[in-house]
């Protein structure tokens, strides 16, 4: 039961990736195997959980988030599923899920720690636009941001903005001047808001973990995606929006000490909440765990988690090993409130990516899976929709493994 690795390095995309000499895989190959028979394939899905037509769709347009899955998830959820309101995205992003309800009429939460991303959604649910500013042709974001009093034109600022980032967040060098992209981002808000959402959806500026202002049975549906285990930092993105609101904020609240009687039209802006920080993570991008407040108590973590944490540690990457366990016991907490305040009988979509990191595979999908089970849900599907990495590899005594990316339907008993 030993799966034994060949040594040396490979190349993998471009990426050197170290092969682990006696790898220990028999506790994720169990699992893997437990769920075998669960896993089916939709190719479909591979477009709805991506945010590629995002951009085609009013208001989903305004800031696309490449970590976002897509309008029509939200429709096949709202069709299939069923759910009875109102329903709930605890990782709410850029706000796909809550407008794309708002859309639909369906009173639907959302909940997300950074304030930038909160403030874009609210501004989802604007009624008109006015008349913004003009601004010089060679005007950066500071002073752009210097100039607006209105909240609808800090929204179109920070939509102008992040069209300008590349997926790692620098400013693409073939990005049209910044002034060119509010003036647009501008119009485009304009245009939608001719016909606005006929209803606003709440988002609340807050953590998955901790969905204390929930009461128990009080959602009928949840879809979500938490963020991915990886490697890549993509917080360098929302760091930008971050500091765009954040400057953005400060100036208004200096003109309202300054001017007794001032009064800035914050309405667009997410409620103030005792939530922890924004997430400012070095590798990957996972809830904000244990070194903010103290890990939730979750009970021990499934095997399959500590042998690949182990292996991890057994290559030197300790660091990773931490953010593997991190990211699991997070994750757990995220579940077991999603049970807490889902209503018996109802479901719970979530979007989860696997990952292989170092060249250890971590099968997100069955590990959470089948820790739902032990709380209390029932594992209806697990559809995946793509492989992450194309192609497989050995993995102990199986083949062609991949991470996947995948739904996992979980039903409350
Ligand atoms: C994969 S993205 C979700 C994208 C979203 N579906 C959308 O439409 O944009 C994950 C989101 O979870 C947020 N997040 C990270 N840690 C969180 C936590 N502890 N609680 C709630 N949200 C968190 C991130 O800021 C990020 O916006």
């Amino acid at each position: 039961m030993w799966g034994m690795r060949g040594r040396g390095k490979k190349k993998h995309r471009g990426v050197a990736q170290t092969r682990i000499p006696g790898e220990v895989t028999v506790a994720r190959e169990a699992v893997e195997r437990r769920w075998y028979s669960h896993i089916e394939r939709e190719s479909d899905l591979a477009r709805l959980v991506t945010a590629h037509t995002n951009r085609s769709e009013p208001f989903h347009r305004w800031l696309v988030f490449k970590q976002a899955y897509s309008p029509e998830l939200v429709r096949a959820f709202l069709d299939v599923a069923t759910p009875a309101p109102p329903v709930l995205d605890p990782f709410s992003g850029t706000g796909t899920f809550i407008t794309e309800c708002a859309r639909q009429n369906v009173p639907a939460i959302g909940v997300e720690p950074l304030a930038s991303l909160g403030f874009v959604t609210r501004g989802k649910s604007i009624t008109s636009f006015p008349p913004a500013p003009e601004v010089a042709d060679d005007a950066d974001w500071r002073t752009i941001s210097a100039s607006l009093t209105h909240p609808c034109h800090l929204v179109a600022l920070m939509c102008a903005v992040a069209s300008r980032l590349t997926g790692d967040g620098r400013v693409n060098k073939n990005a049209r001047p910044l002034s060119d992209c509010f003036r647009d981002a501008c119009a485009m808000l304009e245009e939608d808001v001719i016909q606005p959402l006929p209803r606003a959806n709440l988002v609340v500026r807050g953590d998955a973990r901790r969905l204390e202002f929930l009461p128990d049975e009080s959602i009928g549906g949840v879809l979500t995606s938490p963020p991915y285990l990886s490697r890549h930092d993509y917080t360098r993105v929302t760091a930008a929006y971050e500091d765009v609101y954040a400057c953005w904020r400060a100036i208004q609240d200096s003109h309202h000490s300054e001017h007794a009687g001032y009064h800035v039209d914050d309405s667009l802006d997410a409620p103030p909440m005792d939530s922890p920080a924004p997430l400012r993570r070095s590798h990957t991008q996972v809830p904000a765990h244990g070194r903010a407040r103290g890990r939730l108590r979750t009970g021990a973590l499934p095997e399959t988690v500590v042998e690949a944490a182990e292996t991890l540690e057994l290559i030197d990457k300790g660091k990773m090993a931490r953010v593997v366990r991190g990211y699991f016991s997070d994750m757990l907490g995220m579940l077991g409130e999603c049970r807490r305040v889902l209503r018996t009988g109802s479901v719970c979509w979530m979007v989860i990516g696997g990952a292989r990191l170092h060249d250890v595979y971590i099968p997100t999908d069955t590990i959470l899976a089948e820790y739902a089970t032990t709380i209390g849900f029932d594992v209806d599907r697990i559809v995946v929709a793509r492989n992450l990495i194309p192609g497989g590899r050995k993995f102990g005594h199986l083949t062609k493994v991949a991470p996947r990316e995948s739904v996992v339907v979980l039903r409350k008993q």
